[in-house]
């Protein structure tokens, strides 16, 4: 078995966007946390998936709740992704968002929103896979902001 550290240094060469998932928990609070392991899993239905580590304090609102948006964030929003992956009170405060008919919470001026709900849900090591399909997508113009070997990067045209 390889150690945590080969781990993160071999997983750390693969590049990918950023987004921030957004839900809300079962006694309405509002949870959003940032998540680069996220990807499509099938067109047809249109369905994506998420990682979500079983011990940060958003993983309950993902079993309670079946409704959840992925906000891909464009490369000038590196700010957003601190912001969601810090242990604020409220994350959300001077955030612009608006609500879904779901009660979800959706960024605004983010590149993509895809407004999911919960199709299943796999338990896998640390982390829980949760499968969603897409039942809304809003997308803007622009480029993603990507993470790759512990930092952020923007597309060179
Ligand atoms: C670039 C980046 C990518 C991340 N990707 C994930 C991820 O895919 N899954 C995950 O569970 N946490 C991921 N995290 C960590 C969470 O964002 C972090 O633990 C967050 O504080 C959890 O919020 P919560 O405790 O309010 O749930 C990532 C953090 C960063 C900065």
């Amino acid at each position: 078995m390889i150690s945590k550290d080969e781990f993160r240094r071999a997983l750390g060469c693969f590049a990918s966007g950023v987004t921030v998932i957004t839900t809300k928990d079962a006694s309405g609070h509002r949870h959003g946390i940032t998540v680069s392991a996220f990807c499509s899993v099938s067109l047809a239905p249109p369905l994506i998936l998420i990682c979500i580590d079983k011990y940060t304090g958003s993983h309950h609102a993902f079993e309670e709740n079946e409704c959840f948006a992925v906000n891909i964030l464009r490369e000038d929003q590196q700010y957003y992704s601190d912001r969601f992956a810090s242990h604020l009170d409220d994350k959300f405060d001077g955030i612009a968002f608006d609500e879904n008919a779901d009660g979800i919470p959706v960024l605004k001026d983010v590149l993509v929103n895809l407004e999911c709900r919960r199709v299943n849900a796999h338990d896998n090591g640390d982390h829980t896979i949760f499968v969603g399909e897409i039942e809304r997508a809003t997308v803007t113009d622009g480029n993603p902001l990507v993470y790759s070997q512990g930092n952020y990067h923007q597309l060179r045209n």
